[in-house]
């Protein structure tokens, strides 16, 4: 298994690239099931996620080509199976996006429940509630998800108001509704950048999309996508966790093919812990060289502080003078990182949706444990922050959402490598035979 070795106590110098969004890439790859022609998509970040998507694309009959590393040609025209496998769609969050899909172009579905990071629990209710006010039935039984239009016939277009302002469900429905007959408006959407990157795919293949990046959004259904082009924005927190990198480490780095707008709420933060951030064109150049001060944070929904910078931020706040507090509005289970934070000496107290860390002078290098993706990229930022060396297992969740994290971390200057060590759960079961 691989574990990720990282000499810490450096600061950062040099140049970063950031690559396409992971959480627009695994929405728009589905939505390509709604085109009737070859989609070209661009800037597709090369992570395992992706991967993922593309098999399952593939499984359902989908004529998938690779045109360079971050080039991705998908044609749909020729889908021959509606039902998606439990071994692929239970490793990822996003598999409900083909529910969506599927629902949409063909008026059924059968999707396992999705996987992806362990946050606490994470319903699909409101999906749920938005197919069925377009007219589907939709059942969830043996660990699937089962949506049908009656009749074979098309979705219609419905009102929905969302409980709870949802990434996931925001997205779904506007899938689904884009090919169903009528309007559908969703009120109390989500607002985050990934919600208008994938409106503006659908419109660019031929959908009619008004108001993403607002709480009310607009389908009007059409009978058809063609194919096209479109490249996927950059990723927001993959930015922001390179930010926090050189908040923690110190330094100074340009970093790369970024939308500065998407980066405000974390900016602000930053500068306000004692980084400066310029911002050149699409690119940012972010600096800390003197002494880190404490904040307040709460994550939100966009354009708040995002829920997934928040173990990265908490990486950073371990290290400033003073007292923080951050505070979860979104997830129920956000804390896992707190106690292998704790490893390197990190004074980190969880209460409830609370944690209050005391800064200290400094942390020490040690093993760490990755639990989820987000506090995986949190551990390597305390990593690198910490005087020795730091060891990080379970990376699978991190290269779920970083590409090449190794590679770009090491073009700045970190000491960080991955290492092959035998899995020790292998070791201890019994031989076979
Ligand atoms: C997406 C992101 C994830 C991010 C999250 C919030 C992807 C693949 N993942 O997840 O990285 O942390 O947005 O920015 O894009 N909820 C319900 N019922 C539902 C749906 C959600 O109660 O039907 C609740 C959840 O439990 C959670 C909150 O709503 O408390 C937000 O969830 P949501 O925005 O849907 O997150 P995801 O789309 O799963």
């Amino acid at each position: 298994m691989t574990k990720y070795l990282i000499h810490g106590g450096r600061p950062l110098h040099g140049t970063i690239h950031i690559s396409g969004a992971k959480n627009a890439a695994v929405a728009i790859i589905p939505a390509a099931l709604l085109v009737d022609g070859v989609c070209r998509i661009e800037n597709v970040p090369q992570i395992s996620d992706v991967t993922l998507i593309l098999q399952i694309l593939r499984e359902l009959g989908a004529d998938v080509r690779l045109v360079n590393r971050t080039t991705v040609e998908v044609d749909c025209s020729h889908i021959r199976n509606r039902q998606v496998p439990y071994e692929l769609a239970r490793k990822i969050r996003a598999s409900y996006y083909l529910v969506g899909a599927l629902l949409s172009r063909f008026g059924w579905a059968e999707v396992p429940l999705p996987g992806g990071c362990d946050l606490g629990g994470r319903p699909v209710d409101q999906h749920i509630k938005g197919f069925v006010s377009m007219g589907a039935d939709v059942e969830v039984r043996n660990g699937l998800i089962d949506a049908r239009v009656p009749n074979g016939a098309r979705l219609s277009g419905g009102q929905v108001y969302l409980d709870i302002v949802s990434v996931g469900a925001t997205m779904n429905i506007m899938l689904a509704a884009t090919l169903a007959n009528g309007m559908t408006i969703i009120e109390n959407a989500a607002k985050e950048p990934h919600i208008v990157d994938l409106a503006n795919f659908l419109n660019s293949m031929g959908a009619d999309i008004r108001g993403a990046g607002t709480d009310v959004i607009k389908i009007h259904g059409v009978a058809r996508l063609r194919g096209g082009s479109y490249s996927i924005i950059p990723d927001q927190i993959e930015a922001g966790t390179y930010m926090a990198a050189v908040a923690a480490a110190g330094g100074d780095v340009l970093i790369r093919n970024v939308i500065p707008k998407h980066l405000e709420c974390i900016t602000a933060k930053l500068v306000e812990m004692g980084a400066e951030v310029e911002e050149e064109g699409d690119s940012l150049i972010v600096r800390r060289h003197g002494p880190l001060q404490r904040t307040n944070i709460k994550t939100m929904f966009y354009p708040g502080f995002p829920t997934d910078m928040h173990p990265q931020i908490a990486a950073v706040l371990c290290l400033a003078r003073g007292t923080s507090v951050i505070t979860e509005g979104v997830w129920d289970n956000r804390y896992r990182y707190t106690e292998e934070f704790r490893r390197l000496g990190a004074r980190i107290q969880v209460d409830g949706k609370i944690a209050i860390i005391e800064g200290v002078e400094k942390l020490t290098g040690a093993p760490m444990e990755a639990c989820d993706l987000r506090a995986g990229a949190a551990m390597i930022i305390a990593g690198l922050a910490a005087q020795g060396t730091s060891e990080i297992s379970n990376v699978k969740h991190i290269e779920r959402g970083y590409e090449d994290i190794i590679g770009k971390l090491s073009g700045i200057g970190a000491d960080i490598r991955a290492v092959e060590v035998p899995d020790p759960e292998q070791k201890a079961a019994p031989a076979a035979g």
